[in-house]
C-alpha cells in the first residue's frame, strides 16, 4: 500500500504498535536499518511523521533530512532528547505521553527505594548462593517507612511518589523553584538545600537543559551518611561523577537507579557497588502502560493526520 503517507519508526515499539500504526502509515523502521542514510534518503519524499522514544529524541539533522515531517510524536514523556527550538523553526508538532505512566514510574521509584533500603540484592543471594543454612541470618538492612523523603521535581511523578509514601508513613519534602501552593509538604529552594533534611533523596525532575546537572555535587555531598539515592528521571539530572564518588566513599548507603548518562552504555562502575540496585530506564515497561503509551502516541499521529487537534502537543 504505497499510497498511505511514511512514518519514521526510529526506535524499537511492540508488534502490537507497529501493527496499528501500519493501518495509516507506511512504517520506515529506523532502528532495524542497516543503513540508516540509504532509508533517510529514500524516505524523503513520503515520511510527514516521525515517532520517537524519550530517550532518542530527534534531532534537527534527522528533521532536515525529512522535508515533509509535520510532526513528531513521543513515546515517552520526556522530550528532552527532541530538538523542541529546530521542531518550532520547521513547523513541526511535537506530541509526548504525560500521564499514563504517571503512576508506573511512582512505583518504580518505590520498589527502588525498598530495594535499595532493604537490600533485595543481597537477600535474594543470600538464599541463591547457599549463604542462609551456612551463615544464618542475613546481615540486618534499614527501613522505609517513617524516614524522611526528598523529592526533587514534584512535577505529576513526583506527586505520585509522594502519594505513596504519605501512606508508608514517609514525612515529604521536595525542593523547586518555588513552593507549590496547598500541599502538605516542605519546601526547599534547591537539592542542596533538601539533602541534609532527608533520608531518602528521590529525584523525579524532567530532564533537559534547565536541569542537567540540577543535582550537583554541593547537593550529593550535603546527603545524610546512609542516605538512600533513587533517580527515576534522567541521568543528566544528576551530576554523576559526584554520584559515582559518593558510592566510591560509602557516604551514600544505597541507591537505586533507573536512568544514567550514556544509556545504555552506562558506567561499568556503577556495576560494581554491592549496594545499588540498577534497572534499564524501565520505570515504563510494564505491558499495560506501554499499551496506554503507545495508543496516545498513535492517537496524536492519527490526529495530525486527519486534519483533528491534537491529544497532548507541546509545541
Ligand atoms: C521512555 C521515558 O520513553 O517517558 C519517558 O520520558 O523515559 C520512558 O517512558 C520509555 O523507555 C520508552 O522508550
Amino acid at each position: 500500500m504505497t499510497d498511505k503517507p511514511g512514518l519514521l519508526v526510529v526506535g524499537e515499539l511492540p508488534d502490537w504498535d507497529l501493527e496499528a500504526l501500519a493501518t495509516r502509515f507506511t512504517l520506515h523502521l529506523y532502528w532495524q536499518a542497516a543503513d540508516k542514510a540509504a532509508l533517510l534518503a529514500a524516505g524523503r519524499d513520503s515520511i510527514v511523521a516521525i515517532c520517537t522514544k524519550g530517550e532518542i529524541g530527534a534531532d534537527a539533522a534527522l528533521m532536515d533530512a525529512l522535508p515533509l515531517t509535520k510532526i513528531i510524536a513521543c513515546y515517552g514523556v520526556g522530550v528532552d532528547a527532541i530538538d523542541l527550538e529546530a521542531a518550532r523553526a520547521r513547523g513541526i508538532r511535537v506530541t509526548n505521553t504525560p500521564d499514563v505512566l504517571t503512576e508506573e514510574v511512582a512505583d518504580m521509584a518505590m520498589m527502588l527505594m525498598l530495594a535499595a533500603a532493604r537490600n533485595l540484592r543481597l537477600g535474594e543471594a543470600w538464599i541463591r548462593d547457599g549463604s542462609w543454612p551456612v551463615k544464618g541470618p542475613m546481615p540486618l538492612t534499614t527501613r522505609v517507612w517513617g524516614k524522611r523523603l526528598g523529592i526533587v521535581g514534584l512535577g505529576r511523578i513526583g506527586k505520585a511518589i509522594a502519594k505513596r509514601a504519605a501512606a508508608f508513613g514517609m514525612d515529604i519534602a521536595y525542593s523547586g523553584r518555588s513552593p507549590q501552593p496547598g500541599l502538605p509538604y516542605t519546601h526547599y529552594p534547591t537539592p542542596a538545600a533538601l539533602a541534609p533534611q532527608v533520608d531518602v533523596f528521590c529525584v523525579s525532575a524532567a530532564g533537559g537543559a534547565a536541569t542537567r546537572g540540577l543535582v550537583d555535587r554541593a547537593a550529593i555531598e550535603a546527603l545524610n551518611p546512609g542516605a538512600i539515592f533513587v533517580n527515576v528521571s534522567r541521568g543528566t539530572v544528576v551530576d554523576e561523577a559526584a554520584l559515582l564518588a559518593a558510592l566510591r566513599s560509602g557516604r551514600i548507603g544505597a541507591a537505586g537507579l533507573d536512568v544514567f548518562l550514556n544509556e545504555p552504555a552506562i558506567d561499568p562502575e556503577f556495576l560494581t557497588f554491592p549496594n545499588v540496585v540498577l534497572q534499564p530506564h524501565a520505570a515504563s515497561g510494564t505491558v499495560e502502560t506501554r499499551k496506554d503509551m503507545g495508543r496516545l502516541m498513535r492517537e496524536n499521529l492519527e490526529a495530525q493526520l486527519d486534519g483533528r487537534p491534537l491529544l497532548t502537543a507541546l509545541i
